[in-house]
């Protein structure tokens, strides 16, 4: 693996913005309690949180958001797609990027004692289970998170409110359903007249393509897929550009931007979306058994050697 060390330049954050490693399915555990079952125990068989820890971690969530909906601008995001979509970082396959991720300990998860990459082998498994022949949608789940990468010092070791957390559109105005939405009247785009109407740039049924996302893991993985000449089909490029977009696939927010193929495809997204979820499960997978299958799928895919 060749990974190329450069400094982040001008992304418009300080130093003290880095947070302790959070991951955005542990955000929307938080934040989102209630909407969904959350596991009784974590990985070490106790409570996932007593009482101060989660109060403590609530605030650190909703600093997370605060930071995230000042900081995520129409320009910020420009910036971010332009300076990371040259793809100049590093080359590797899609396996070494897995290891990668494994080598990154999120050490303010409590809950989780494995790897990253342990959730993607999890996520990857529980859909072949179910969905055996479509095994384009099995490699979607290995790859969806793999954009976290930007958190690594190889990739400008960006902070936790730039590369996880729930996703939305800049350019128009900040649905109410996105988490913590009283932060956004510190984005610089809020009281732009020009971004902060229903529609701002866009228009009705302009396709989701067309609108930029806020940035983070899910739409550099799409880059990252699309510049290297995936062979997955549209609906795997869909679920991994969007599966943070919690916004439209949990709440149905921002309808009005999407068009036909969107509609279809968000199907997908919504079935892959139960996997990822209620992946932190205890069932350990054996990688070196699984390995070959998804090198497999990898050579189908994806070329030996990517771009990142
Ligand atoms: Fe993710
Ligand atoms: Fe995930």
């Amino acid at each position: 693996m060749t990974v190329i060390i450069q400094q982040p330049e001008l992304l418009g954050y300080q130093e003290e913005d880095k947070q302790a490693p959070l991951s955005d399915d542990d955000v929307h555990e938080l934040v989102l309690d209630g909407e969904f079952v959350v596991p009784e125990t974590n990985s070490f068989g106790h409570t996932f949180r007593d009482y101060n820890a989660e109060s403590e971690r609530k605030n650190t969530v909703e600093e997370f958001y605060r930071m995230n909906h000042i900081n995520q601008s129409y320009d910020f995001v420009k910036r971010m797609r332009e300076e990371y979509g040259k793809l100049n970082r590093a080359e590797m396959s899609i396996w070494e990027c897995c290891e990668l991720l494994n080598e990154y300990v999120d050490e303010s998860d409590p809950d989780l004692d494995e790897p990253q990459s342990e959730h993607l082998l999890q996520t990857a498994e529980a859909i072949r289970k179910d969905y055996p022949d479509e095994d384009w949608l099995h490699l979607t789940g290995l790859i969806h998170d793999l954009g976290k990468v930007l958190l690594h010092p190889s990739f400008g070791e960006l902070p936790q409110w730039a590369v996880v957390g729930d996703t939305f559109p800049v350019g128009c105005s900040f649905d109410e359903s996105n988490v913590h939405h009283k932060y956004f009247k510190d984005n610089p785009d809020y009281n732009n007249p020009s971004y902060n109407t229903k529609y701002g740039i866009y228009s009705k049924g302009c396709g989701l393509d067309n609108v930029m996302m806020s940035w983070g893991h899910d739409d550099y993985m799409y880059l990252v897929a699309k510049e290297n000449k995936t062979t997955l089909p549209p609906a795997a490029l869909f679920i991994i550009r969007y599966h943070s977009f919690y916004p439209l696939h949990r709440c149905g927010a921002y309808r009005h931007l999407m068009n036909e193929e969107d509609v279809e495809n968000l199907k997908w997204l919504h079935i892959f979306n139960k996997y990822d979820l209620y992946s932190k499960s205890k069932v350990r997978i054996d990688v070196e058994k699984v390995k070959p299958y998804y090198l497999s799928l990898i050579e189908k895919y994806f070329p030996a050697k990517l771009r990142w």
